[in-house]
């Protein structure tokens, strides 16, 4: 559970402050909008819902799919970064996401809580608007998501390196990069083949998840450092 802490920390950094109002809630346990005791609510790896959110693309992008593009941006089929991707392999990304087969389990990552499943069912019934206004606060998933806690800081730390910046090269190299000891040894060619843009083959590394490396890199690869990760190029 530590990687799902450290990984809202994270995505918490960014976000507006403008939050869905939902019945702001001092009970500790009620800190998720579905009744699994697993731990779904995704707030982990995605901005909290703002009031102004509305059921168009760019929420659809930034706050449902957000996660898949690491691994579906190009490398591994279907390819999931634009509208028209998206709508043509409508059926089996839901079928994934209702399943709870995507984002793997393997990945580390949160699968899609009840709010963000609904908004995608209805964005697609809807005929996949690029604008809309209906308010994503107004479907019943996601109306009662409580404000999250403030956001913490995050550190540049080895889980960060290895789930911000890494997470898609186990895809084809299994752990060849993604253990502590394998990317520590491997930096050197890391840094090349990422900085290049050859690896991930296609689907060159973000500015952010390049300076990620880099600084990981030049403090010596610790497993923990007290660099703020919203400090580094094209991470704020
Ligand atoms: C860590 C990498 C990773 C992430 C993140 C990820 N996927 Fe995948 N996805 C894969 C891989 C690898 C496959 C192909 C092998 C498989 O089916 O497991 C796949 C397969 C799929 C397929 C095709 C399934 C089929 O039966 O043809 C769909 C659709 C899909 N993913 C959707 C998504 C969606 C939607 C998200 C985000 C909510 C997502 N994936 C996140 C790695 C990822
Ligand atoms: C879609 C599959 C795929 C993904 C994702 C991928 N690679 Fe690769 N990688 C390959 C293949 C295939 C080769 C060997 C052929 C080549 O060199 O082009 C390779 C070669 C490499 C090499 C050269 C190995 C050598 O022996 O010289 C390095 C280093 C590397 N990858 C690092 C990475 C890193 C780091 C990531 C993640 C940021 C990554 N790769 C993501 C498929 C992938």
């Amino acid at each position: 559970m530590k990687i799902a802490i450290i990984f809202f920390l994270f995505f918490a950094v960014g976000c507006s402050p403008s939050y869905k109002a939902g019945t702001p809630t001092s009970d500790p346990t009620n800190n998720n909008d579905n009744n699994n005791s697993d731990n779904n609510n995704n707030s982990d790896n995605t901005p909290p819902i703002a009031d102004s959110d509305t059921l168009d693309w760019t929420f659809i992008k930034s706050k449902v799919l957000n996660s898949c593009v690491g691994c579906h941006g190009g490398s591994i089929a279907p390819k999931l970064t634009t509208k028209a991707e998206v709508i043509a392999n409508k059926t089996t990304v839901l079928s994934e996401i209702d399943t709870d087969m995507m984002p793997p389990a393997s990945s580390g990552l949160s699968l899609l809580s009840r709010c963000q499943k609904s908004a995608l069912h209805a964005w697609l019934d809807a005929g996949a608007p690029d604008t809309s206004t209906i308010l994503v606060g107004s479907l019943s998933e996601c109306a009662s998501e409580p404000p999250p806690p403030p956001p913490p800081i995050v550190y540049l730390d080895w889980n960060v390196v290895n789930q911000q910046a890494l997470v898609s090269c186990s895809a084809c190299h299994g752990k060849t990069y993604n253990t502590y000891a394998n990317a520590k040894k491997r930096i050197k060619s890391i840094l090349s083949v990422t900085s290049s843009g050859s690896m991930p083959p296609k689907n060159p590394l973000s500015q952010c998840q390049l300076s990620i490396l880099k600084a990981w890199s030049g403090a010596k690869t610790p497993q923990t450092t007290n660099i703020p990760v919203a400090t580094l190029k094209g991470c704020s």
